[in-house]
């Protein structure tokens, strides 16, 4: 009887242990989130100007973190939302990369080491970015799930972890031709070389090589309209590491993805199989007749290592109407779709794509397998032609963790046993009310057993 009472008491005590790490490490109320808020270094705009800007060495939360989610917006000099028909954010992106100590000039250092995302593209390397969308997206990262930075053990010595933040945006104040500036139509830009200055390839008319930083879109005639100091302010929310949490891959496909890649003895050529941009070919007549004017683009692509689907988003440009990845057997992993704007307050933009949906799949129950073929689906409208359009697709991958005999010979080295070691005092509490009780039930049976002696 009194056994049984003791066993129960001690499994109790166990279990309020574990209990007590477990919700600790799940931090299901997010009041340990922190939310920190940066200015970009300003940038100058006039009608119909294009800026695309590198900064080194941003403002970012610092420390060994968890990125649990992002925003960002151009703001004007008070600090007001500036609506995407005055500045049209092409795109931002986040680089995170590995600079020298005391550095000076990180843009001019050859020493600097970038840490790609996982995803097969060498051109799309951001860890974090998006377009005109940014404001209705959401890029909350589910708990316990976190985008893993800043982790002393796997910064070099003598090295730092930093950020590098790409902006590029077109002012289109007063400019003739909204849309064609914002697909960045070489005939509107009077360009006929590109940004390094190397002629453009005959038949290439539009995207970035003519819309690159300080190029200039056909204004309207008599327009006036002055420069103006812009920012972009972008938001982090994040938390410390703790060992419970579960890191994630971030992978980004492109449906250009051909495969190709450039050999490594032949690394300076820069035909990547990823060409990031693509244009979409006007209707021909028949599909105009059946009012089926839709360009489908799609690229298979391999995901080297496997896992769980924690989040799943797309970017596409103004024309798009959704985007979608399958797996090799044709089962649907994630579709996401554009949402349009129907007014003219930033973030409600008629004609502008302001938000595109995502996808949250029950943790577990989207997976994919190691080396399983991928397809992307990029869906337009040509109705009219597009230039410069974009199909990339943003997932976050949970890799499996250990199973549990591998667990068990890897000793302490899984996050659930750092967890339970993070916290010895927790078991050192246990460990010492387990004594406590263990003396007292002892002492109670000696006590008892006297009794009964002198009794019996
Ligand atoms: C186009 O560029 C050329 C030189 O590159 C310049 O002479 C010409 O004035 C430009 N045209 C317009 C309309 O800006
Ligand atoms: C793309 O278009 C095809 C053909 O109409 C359609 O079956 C598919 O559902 C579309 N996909 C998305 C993600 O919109």
């Amino acid at each position: 009887m009194r056994d049984s009472q003791l066993w129960m008491l001690l499994l109790a005590l166990v279990l309020s242990s574990s209990f007590l790490v477990a919700t600790r490490g799940f931090q299901g109320d997010g009041s340990s989130f922190k939310t920190s808020v940066f200015m970009s270094p300003p940038f100058n705009l006039k009608p119909g100007s294009v800026g695309d800007k590198f900064y080194y060495d941003i403002p970012f939360p610092r420390g060994h973190i968890a990125l649990k989610s992002f925003f960002a917006e151009v703001v004007d000099d008070n600090g007001n939302p500036v609506p995407l028909y005055e500045t049209y954010l092409h795109h931002w992106g986040l680089f995170r990369y590995y600079g020298e100590e005391g550095a000076v000039d990180d843009a001019g250092s050859s020493k600097i080491i970038f840490i790609r995302n996982s995803g097969p593209c060498g051109n799309v390397g951001q860890y974090v970015g998006i377009g005109s969308e940014t404001r209705k997206t959401d890029t909350w990262v589910p708990d316990p799930y976190g985008i893993e930075i800043g982790n002393p053990a796997e910064i070099p010595q003598g090295y730092q972890e930093r950020w590098l933040l790409n902006v590029h945006a077109i002012d289109t104040r007063g400019v003739e031709d909204r849309l064609g500036c914002t697909e960045c139509k070489c005939s509107l830009y009077n360009v006929t070389v590109d940004a390094r200055g190397r002629p453009l390839d005959d038949g290439y008319v539009g995207g970035l090589h003519c819309c690159y930083d300080q190029t200039q879109c056909r204004v309207k005639g008599g327009f006036n309209g002055g420069a103006r100091k812009l920012y972009l302010r972008y938001t982090m929310r994040w938390a410390e590491w703790i060992p419970s949490m579960i890191p994630v891959k971030i992978y980004i496909f492109d449906v250009t993805d051909t495969g190709d890649r450039p050999s490594p003895s032949n690394s300076a050529n820069t035909q990547f199989g990823c060409k990031v941009e693509y244009t979409v070919p006007p209707c021909d007549s028949v599909g105009e007749a059946n009012g089926k004017c839709l360009d489908v683009k799609r690229a298979k692509v391999v995901l080297p290592h496997g896992g769980d689907i924690v989040y799943g988003v797309a970017h596409q440009h103004t024309g798009g109407l959704g985007s979608a990845i399958f797996g090799e057997d044709g089962r649907p992993l994630c579709s996401s779709t554009p949402l349009y704007g129907n007014g003219e307050e930033p973030g409600n933009e008629a004609g502008y794509i302001v938000g595109m949906s995502t996808c949250y799949p029950k943790p577990g129950s989207v997976s994919i397998k190691d080396g399983e073929l991928v397809t992307v689906v990029s869906n337009y409208s040509n109705a009219h032609m597009h230039t410069g359009v974009m199909g990339l697709f943003y997932i976050l991958v949970a890799e499996p963790r250990p199973k549990l005999n591998t667990l068990l010979s890897q000793g302490l080295a899984s996050p659930w046993f750092t967890e339970l070691a993070g916290n010895w005092w927790v078991l050192a509490l246990a460990g010492l009310i387990m004594i406590v009780v263990v003396a007292a039930v002892f002492r109670k049976r000696n006590e008892s057993e006297g009794y009964e002696r002198v009794n019996g």
